[in-house]
């Protein structure tokens, strides 16, 4: 019977699982996130699958971690937590993969022994041949009080209190909406063509998508690598989620407002790799003004690089109007810089609005990171603006969805500092808050994502 047996496929999944396993280890254990492990770990995240596998266990680690601890006779030691990674990809597996059930099983415990623990092949084998008796297939949709149950199972503790205390009204629907998946959107880039055009572009290649109410935005229908978009190479569009693509725009019509229209801007991104935000800027920039300066500045001298191939292939690097630096904007020393029309401060922050495309943020969060967070982006603004000159716009930003990173700053900064004039800003989607304008992915939209706009009273 076991000759029958799709052997290779087995082996397939064996590898898959180690591998994310692997990941597991780093994640938990290292405090590693995802980026670390495309950086330094690709060939965990090489194969088709592989990715796929780490972002859904990854979502649903701790609702099929209880499943899994709920049925091991004892814990299993900590040294050995490798083998209780196994145990939560194959029940995470056994619910949502096709592959069939004895499948995932066999090559979960064929596992064992590539992961240096021959010895928990019995166990694995045991413990998921029970968990498969009560779990409902892959086909079978799950049922709404399945989803609540998990959304709620899949955020740890601290992090669901504080979403029930900050969105009392739509707590269930958010931890939802954390557990799907983000659409792909793209920025045309309005300096190669119209966003007309690119679109047509997609029609011809035969990629379906809808425009959305910004000028750039296209959002596909399925995702689907970058780099194999019809014109990627030459720059013809970058991807850029729906929620970031309002930063631009916004500061560009705060700009328009106070800048004298005869005199060119001065602009700085204060924390811009691997500038999204920047190129969107730029390219509006160029649309508005016949001369200008931009200012970039990151603290990472591997992101400055990152930033810089992300310009060259948009086509808007090397250009004399635009000066990338890699400096730490919250020690800004005097004559680092010159005094701006207009601040971006896309702040460092937890990413709790981008769960569904970093799930590993639910894992490595903490309490105590949100509060670092806050204090880091408190001391960004008090620095930035020092640099602001009067009559000028600072516009700060976060992909958080905790008051802690975005408008408890804004008002402590508001409250010490007498000449920051609240900006009113309203955008098409989301929702007002206190001190500025969330928005959220229970629009399946956008991620989540904050905006708070300041001028600084006009002394003169
Ligand atoms: C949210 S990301 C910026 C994303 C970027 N604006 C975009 O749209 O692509 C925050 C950036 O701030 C940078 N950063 C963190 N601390 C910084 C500091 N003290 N000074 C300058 N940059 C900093 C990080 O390296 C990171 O690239």
């Amino acid at each position: 019977m076991t000759d029958q047996r799709p052997q290779s496929g087995e082996r397939a999944i064996s590898e898959l699982q180690i591998s994310t396993c692997r990941c597991l280890a780093q994640i938990l254990e290292k405090r590693r996130n995802l980026d670390w492990l495309r950086l330094n770990r690709p060939e965990w995240l090489a194969l088709p699958g592989q990715r796929e596998l780490l972002y859904g266990v990854l979502r649903h680690y701790l609702s099929q971690r209880h499943r899994v601890s709920g049925l091991l006779a004892k814990p299993l030691r900590s040294k050995d937590s490798i083998i209780m990674y196994l145990l939560i990809v194959g029940a995470y597996q056994l619910r949502y993969a096709k592959a069939p059930a004895y499948a995932i099983i066999d090559s979960c415990v064929n596992a064992c022994a590539p992961l240096s623990r021959p010895w928990a092949k019995g166990l694995v084998n045991g413990l998921l041949r029970r968990l498969d008796t009560e779990t409902p297939r892959p086909e079978d949709a799950p049922t709404q009080e399945e989803l609540s149950l998990l959304a709620s199972q899949d955020h740890p503790a601290w992090m669901s209190n504080l979403i029930q205390a900050t969105y009392p009204t739509c707590a269930e629907a958010l931890m939802m909406a954390n557990n799907e998946r983000a659409p792909m959107t793209l920025r045309a880039n309005a300096t190669s063509q119209t966003r007309d055009q690119y679109v047509a572009r997609l029609s011809e290649a035969g990629i379906l998508h809808r425009t959305m109410e910004q000028d750039s935005a296209i959002v596909l229908t399925s995702p689907q690598p970058a780099a194999s978009l019809p014109d990627w190479r030459e720059g013809a569009c970058a991807v850029q989620d729906l929620s970031a693509q309002f930063a631009a725009p916004k500061l560009m019509e705060f700009l328009r407002e106070s800048q004298n229209p005869e005199v060119a801007p001065v602009v700085l991104d204060a924390c811009a790799a691997p500038g999204g935000k920047l190129f969107h800027l730029y390219e509006a920039l160029c649309a508005s003004f016949a001369t200008f300066q931009l200012f970039a500045i990151d603290n990472v001298p591997q992101r400055i690089e990152d930033l810089t191939s992300v310009g060259e292939r948009l086509g808007h690097l090397p250009d004399d109007r635009v000066d990338i630096r890699c400096l730490d904007a919250s020690r800004l020393e005097d004559g680092d810089l010159p005094t701006f029309d207009a601040i971006l401060l896309d702040a460092p922050c937890s990413g709790s609005g981008t769960m569904r495309r970093n799930p590993d943020i639910r894992l490595l969060l903490t309490p105590e990171r949100l509060v670092e967070h806050s204090a880091l982006q408190l001391k960004l603004l008090q620095q930035l603006w020092q640099r602001l000159r009067s009559g000028g716009t600072l516009l700060y930003c976060t992909c958080s969805m905790f008051e802690e990173e975005n408008d408890q700053v804004i008002q402590a900064f508001s409250q010490e500092t007498s000449e920051a004039q609240p900006l009113s800003l309203q955008l098409s989607r989301g929702q007002a808050t206190a001190a500025g304008w969330q928005l959220l992915p229970t629009d399946s939209m956008t991620d989540g994502f904050y905006y708070a706009a300041l001028r600084k009273a006009d002394t003169a």
